[in-house]
């Protein structure tokens, strides 16, 4: 048996576009109160356009690695922490997350996300799916009403109180959480949490579907896989005949097969030819993937080698969000509609994924979290142009000197 072609693109599919293209794309949202219709693909084409942007500079920060993370779980963490931004700061995060503010209203692409939410936690029989938010949030922080409403309502956020002065119990707390919602799968979102966090606001996704056409793990064995022309390793590499959506990339120079899942969600995989990654990844944009999309054709595969692979990562986002347009959050944000005085900073965007693929199917997990501290009004002067100055004695109020300074070097 051998592996056919080299260099795979494993990470796109499932948690990126794979679930979004088919389960939960609402077709159209209605919006009663304005009779309206957002429509899901406005908020399924931003996703989308942020996904692969998000992509390309994780794929270029993290050469030769795997790549694994969920582009729905940080849009959503990004949407819910938007809630409390004002002003330029909430501009630029819907902006960073690719809406176009001209065409939808800030109320729509939140409402998008309401329905976006309810119709993934749909139980369903054939597909284990659950996406939540949680924020926790330090015991005297006194968050608006507003923001607790509408965090409970749109995202569907409780709150929990925590106390962050004892951040290694507070760490424990919210890694405890995310574990428990992620299955175990991601063990410890936050590494590090200051003993200055006031807020820290959650997102995780949980995924398990079984492949409509299973693999027989009789079948899977050793076999090559080409990591680059100097580089062989030997992986479990499962193999199956079957029919499935197939299209052959001329332009692109790839190849594409869909698998699907009972539920009908499916994974995209896509070979570029040998030495086309890059090209590939430049190109990868919510046109491509549309016409795609268009182009897979059910075809007989006789024979279809998938390796069996368990990845995971692990990414702090607060230089790749600025790349993306996404910088006051770190620096100089107003997010006075989560506190009044709206004195706070973002510290830390971290991300974890996991993705195992087997012979049954496929189970992934991803979670996002935004920490939050105080900003302390700092004021600053500076005193470089002449100034006067006068020292004035205490007790009789006297001025002992009084002068000016207009040029300090000079004796
Ligand atoms: C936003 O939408 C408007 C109107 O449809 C369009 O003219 C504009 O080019 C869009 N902006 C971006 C950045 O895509
Ligand atoms: C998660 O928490 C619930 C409720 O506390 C508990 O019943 C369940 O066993 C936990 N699951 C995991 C995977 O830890
Ligand atoms: C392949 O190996 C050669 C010599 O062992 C090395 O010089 C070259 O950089 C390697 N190329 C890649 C793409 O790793
Ligand atoms: C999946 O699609 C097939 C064919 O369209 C349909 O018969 C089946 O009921 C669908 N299954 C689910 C779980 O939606």
């Amino acid at each position: 048996m051998r592996a056919e072609r080299t260099s795979f693109l494993l990470v796109l599919g499932l948690l990126l576009t794979g679930i979004c293209s088919v389960h939960c794309l609402p077709e159209n949202v209605m919006v009663k109160d304005q009779c309206r219709r957002v429509d899901g693909h406005t908020l399924a084409s931003s996703n989308t356009d942020f996904a692969f942007s998000l992509y390309k500079q994780l794929a270029l920060e993290n050469p030769n690695k795997n790549v694994i993370f969920s582009p729905l779980s940080v849009s959503i963490a990004l949407a819910f922490l938007s809630l409390g931004a004002r002003g330029s700061t909430l501009t630029e995060i819907l902006e960073g997350l690719k809406f176009n503010l001209t065409e939808i209203q800030e109320k729509e692409i939140h409402r998008g996300f309401q329905h976006l939410l309810q119709t993934l936690n749909k139980p369903s029989n054939e597909l284990q799916l659950s996406v939540g938010n949680a924020m926790f949030v330090q015991e005297e922080l006194e968050l608006l009403d507003k923001f607790i409403e509408d965090a409970r309502v749109l995202y569907a956020s409780g709150a929990f109180l925590t106390n962050f002065r004892n951040p290694e119990a507070a760490k424990r707390l919210i890694n405890e959480y995310v574990k428990n919602k992620t299955q175990g799968k991601i063990e410890e979102l936050f590494k590090y949490l200051s003993p200055n966090t006031v807020l820290v606001l959650v997102n995780y996704i949980y995924f398990k579907a079984q492949w409509k056409t299973r693999f027989d793990p009789r079948h899977t064995q050793q076999a090559e896989f080409h990591v680059s022309k100097n580089k062989t390793v030997e992986v479990p590499m499962m193999t199956l005949g079957l029919e499935t959506p197939y299209f052959q990339d001329e332009e692109l120079g790839c190849t594409l097969v869909e698998l699907t899942y009972t539920s009908n969600d499916s994974a995209l995989l896509i070979l570029p030819d040998e030495g086309k990654m890059q090209d590939l990844e430049a190109k990868l944009n919510p046109e491509t993937l549309t016409r795609w999309r268009k182009s897979l054709q059910p075809r007989r595969i006789h024979e279809l080698y998938l390796p069996k692979f368990s990845i995971k990562s692990d990414y702090v986002l607060n230089d790749i969000l600025s790349q993306l347009g996404i910088k006051k959050i770190f620096a100089s944000p107003d997010l006075s509609g989560i506190i009044e005085t709206g004195d706070l900073v973002v510290s830390q965007v971290v991300h974890s994924a996991a993705l195992d693929v087997d012979e049954e199917g496929t189970e992934g997990a991803a979670a996002t979290g935004i920490s939050m501290e105080r900003t302390f009004l700092r004021i600053t002067v500076r005193f470089d142009r002449p100034f006067l100055i006068a020292i004035v004695l205490k007790d009789t109020q006297s001025i002992i000197f009084l002068g000016k300074v207009t040029n300090p070097s000079q004796v």
